[in-house]
């Protein structure tokens, strides 16, 4: 097999992008407050926001989209759903939602009460939203090596095990409703949890009695990095890797715009009847009746189909050769990129490329900005705009770890030739990185600020 094996597709339809001058982009950061989030999108040339609901779906997605069932009730785009997740997922229930902070939403309103503590290897910004938004507790429990951005270790996502032992006996386990994990670890670099890692999660929650939940977006991206690197795995179909994973939990939530590879869609599911009883009571009143969830008849269709070909071998063979190709074209350019790179994108070290810059002045946005302006490339930061937090108790602002811009690959869209140039643009905004200075924040909601919040350059 060559080195990145080639794209497993061809193109059948194509969408133009276009270029925008430098001056025009200086123009337009500084329109919308240095936020990319505030961008619009036909200003971008290479867009890497984000690896969610921005894939390409393929002709057997389209072609089901023609088959969707609109029906409001038992629709039968419902039930060919329903055997794929049975297939993978192996729940006794499951519920479709509109994305994946849906699934976390209903979950969290019928388990979570203030003061409760909710466990993980680092939640993403939704979930933790979701739980500080109902009075609750995100609590991270990462492994150390997590926060060594060059530290090459196989298995970077996993859970520090005796951390969680010792949570839950200083919290109580009355006081943890459910605990969790991420797979992979987007806010950590996207990097995979192994599978003996996932078990031994399961069985502490288990013992203290604490039903477990799987974070499962990129579950598919997880198995292929455990088929390719954990012991006793390498001849394991993936789809087995996939049953045995969700074996050990007692349900899942997941948003099937990455790894189902849909522009919309999500899933909750989970074993315990009377639990699922309440969801369902809970998704009708927000979401939708329970065979549709917020999504129509060929958003199902596209779903299901979605979620087998985001576990084909192939495909994950060619996504995660992709993803490591941008990565190790950076680290060749001098690049400090998170080391080894995940599946769903490539993460520069901010805080390595502007030693100067303090996180109270946010590096990791401040190259976001000038990537833009340099080459009309939008990444986004997972730093202190997205991370950091007040301590509830001090007041102090606390800072995360990692200082990082997420160069997120949208699944089958860009070329090898596009990762090509995103590599030129970076390489020359990094030459020039002595000339950056930071940014302050302007204005800023209470929570979940990265989106909404307007900067202005430091000078
Ligand atoms: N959990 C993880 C680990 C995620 O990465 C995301 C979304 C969600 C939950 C929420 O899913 O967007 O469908 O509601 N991550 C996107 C990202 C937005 O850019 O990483 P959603």
């Amino acid at each position: 097999m060559p080195a990145f094996p080639l794209e497993p597709f061809r193109i059948k339809v194509v969408e133009p992008i276009r270029t925008t001058d430098r001056a025009e982009r200086e123009r337009l950061m500084a329109e919308c407050g240095y936020n990319v989030f505030l961008l619009k999108a036909e200003d971008v040339f290479i867009d890497l926001l984000t690896d969610s609901g921005t894939g390409a779906m393929s002709d057997a997605q389209w072609a089901s989209i023609m088959r969707g069932d609109e029906s409001y009730a038992g629709a039968r785009s419902f039930y060919n759903l329903k055997e794929a997740v049975d297939r993978i997922f192996g729940f006794k229930h499951f519920v479709p939602t509109h994305q994946g902070r849906a699934a976390e939403n209903v979950l969290f309103s019928v388990m979570l009460k203030p003061g409760d503590a909710v466990p993980n290897n680092m939640h993403f910004d939704t979930t933790y939203g979701n739980i500080v938004a109902r009075g609750g507790r995100a609590e991270n429990l990462i492994a150390d090596v997590a926060a060594d951005p060059y530290a090459d270790t196989p298995f970077k996502g996993d859970m520090d095990v005796a951390k969680l032992e010792r949570f839950i006996e200083q919290t109580g386990p009355e006081r943890i409703p459910l605990g969790m994990i991420t797979v992979t670890n987007n806010a950590g670099g996207g990097q995979p949890v192994s599978m003996a890692n996932i078990r031994a999660t399961a069985e502490v929650y288990h013992r203290y009695g604490i039903p477990f939940f799987i974070d499962a977006c990129r579950y598919a991206e997880n198995c292929y990095f455990i088929q390719q690197r954990e012991p006793g795995y390498a001849d394991r179909p993936l789809l087995e890797i996939a049953n045995e994973m969700f074996s050990y939990a007692d349900g899942c939530t997941m948003s099937a715009k990455k790894d189902a590879i849909v522009n919309i869609g999500g899933l909750l599911c989970l074993n315990d009847d009377d639990l699922f009883l309440r969801v369902q009571n809970e998704l009708i009143l927000r979401e939708g009746f329970p065979t549709y969830g917020g999504l129509s008849g060929r958003d199902l269709e596209a779903m299901a189909v979605g979620l087998w070909e985001g576990l084909d071998a192939r495909y994950l063979a060619y996504r995660i050769a992709h993803t490591r190709y941008l990565a190790e074209r950076l680290r060749e350019e001098g690049v400090p990129v998170v080391w080894p790179p995940g599946a769903h994108a490539v993460f520069i070290d901010a805080r390595a490329v502007l030693p100067h810059v303090p996180q109270e002045r946010f590096p990791a946005q401040a190259i976001v900005t000038a990537l833009y302006i340099e080459g009309g490339i939008r990444t986004v930061e997972l730093g202190s705009v997205t991370f950091a937090h007040r301590d509830p108790q001090t007041g102090a602002m606390v800072y995360p770890d990692l200082e990082l811009v997420r160069l997120a690959i949208p699944r089958r869209v860009y070329t090898q030739r596009h990762l090509d140039y995103v590599v030129e643009v970076v390489k020359h905004t990094l030459d020039h990185a002595d000339a950056i200075r930071g940014m302050r924040i302007v204005w800023e909601a209470p929570l979940m600020r990265h989106f909404t919040a307007r900067f202005a350059l430091v000078t």
